[in-house]
């Protein structure tokens, strides 16, 4: 929450926001350019981009019925609010692997975010950082992580480096190395790729922008990748993106192979796109400090499980196997209540994915801060109107299931 605009930096997020644009409101008759309402916002993104960047970013796996079955799986959910319960004051900051998080959130490792604004993920973390929310780098980013950690230098959120683990596990080592470097917080290791998805969209206008030389910056500025080339990236970009999708993820990775990045590295590691409980499990019991309960927003398998439907399970399994493990949650949040409801399932934090993307589109950084303030104002309100003063008041009470 920036306070350079007259308000005290203590103003709880949501009075604050309120207080921002109804006052220019009101004073000015300016209403916020990018679109408060996530469909909306949705829209306006769309009207703005291209049709392979928009489809790219808004497409999903087959006939997308995963990315439905994660909206309907929230709808599935109701929150139960209490009343006459002092919320005057409200504490939403979390511990996350030992470490405090100011708020329950994290921006989600999303790729080649160069397609979206010229900036890309340097305006996310920029983002991110003033607002003290976590950011978790892609590989697939379209800057080199140690140009987006410098971004993130000063927030007071923790940051990971999220992690595809590559076939040639020289380039796999060197970007853990690079990770720890920079200064990041945690791997998180997404397991839920170690094939692209068949996604309809990009199928139909036969794009990949890795094959345009986008979102593989981590891979050019590696030492271990480039000694994988014939000629420099940029004397031979064919080859380069040849290289890469050959690289790219190792599709016969199992349990096993876990160890190796253990002891490769002093950060904690967090398992992203795990949804069976049992899957958690054996994660935490290998020596992961963490999962993400996700299903990569439905861009991997079609009709795939909700990825809230398996939050409580595995919530429970990890905090069974390790009552210390992280337990992060994604795919289909998309306002304030949406977390909560994610928070009272058992989730200690969320990650918030395509709702920022298209703030990206829309306004760089401004875009992206104007998506985070609204998001940050609508949680802190659900927490305080749902009668709780703190996430950890955020207790399975909170909510109640309505499906049958
Ligand atoms: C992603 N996601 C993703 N995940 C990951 O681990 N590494 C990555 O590079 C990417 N890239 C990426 C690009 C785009 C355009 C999207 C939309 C998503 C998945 C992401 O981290 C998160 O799991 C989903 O975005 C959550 O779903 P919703 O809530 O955005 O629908």
């Amino acid at each position: 929450m920036s306070d350079d605009d007259g308000f005290e930096a203590s103003t709880p997020y949501g009075r604050y926001r309120q207080t921002e644009v109804f006052t220019t409101g009101m004073l000015t008759g300016e209403t916020p350019d990018v679109p408060v309402a996530y469909e909306d916002l949705k829209a306006a993104a769309e009207a703005a981009m291209d049709e392979d960047a928009y489809g790219y970013v808004a497409g999903s796996a087959g006939g997308e019925s995963t990315t439905r079955a994660n909206r309907d799986a929230f709808d599935d959910h109701r929150l139960v609010p209490r009343v006459l319960r002092d919320t005057g004051e409200r504490d939403l900051s979390v511990e996350v692997l030992g470490e405090t998080w100011p708020v329950p959130v994290a921006l989600a490792p999303i790729g080649v975010q160069g397609v979206l604004h010229d900036d890309g993920d340097l305006a996310s973390a920029r983002a991110a950082a003033a607002e003290d929310v976590s950011y978790v780098t892609s590989t697939q980013s379209s800057y080199p992580l140690e140009d987006v950690a410098a971004e993130l230098e000063g927030s007071d959120a923790p940051n990971w480096f999220q992690l595809y683990w590559s076939k040639d596990r020289d380039v796999t080592a060197s970007l853990v190395d690079r990770a720890e470097a920079a200064g990041y917080d945690a791997i998180c290791l997404t397991l839920d790729t170690p094939h692209l998805g068949w996604r309809e969209r990009d199928v139909q206008n036969g794009y990949l922008p890795f094959l345009d030389g986008k979102g593989i910056a981590n891979y050019t500025s590696d030492p271990a990748f480039r000694d994988r080339l014939d000629a420099d990236p940029e004397e031979n970009p064919r080859e380069t993106a040849r290289e890469f999708v050959d690289v790219f993820a190792d599709p016969t990775l199992s349990f096993a192979d876990l160890d190796w990045l253990f002891d490769r590295t002093d950060l904690p590691v967090v398992c992203k796109g795990v949804l069976h409980p049992d899957d958690a499990r054996r994660c935490v019991d290998a020596g992961a400090d963490g999962v993400v309960v996700s299903n990569h927003g439905g861009r991997q398998v079609d009709r795939a499980v909700a990825a809230l439907d398996q939050l409580p399970a595995i919530a429970d399994a990890v905090a069974d196997a390790d009552p210390e493990a992280a337990i992060l949650f994604d795919s289909g949040i998309r306002r304030g209540a949406d977390a909560v409801v994610a928070l009272a399932l058992g989730a200690d934090a969320v990650l918030l994915g395509r709702p920022y993307c298209y703030g990206l589109a829309l306004d760089g950084e401004e875009g992206v801060r104007a998506v985070l303030s609204n998001f940050l104002a609508d949680l802190d309100l659900s927490v305080a109107l749902t009668g709780r003063d703190s996430i950890r008041g955020v207790d399975a009470d909170a909510v109640t299931s309505t499906d049958p």
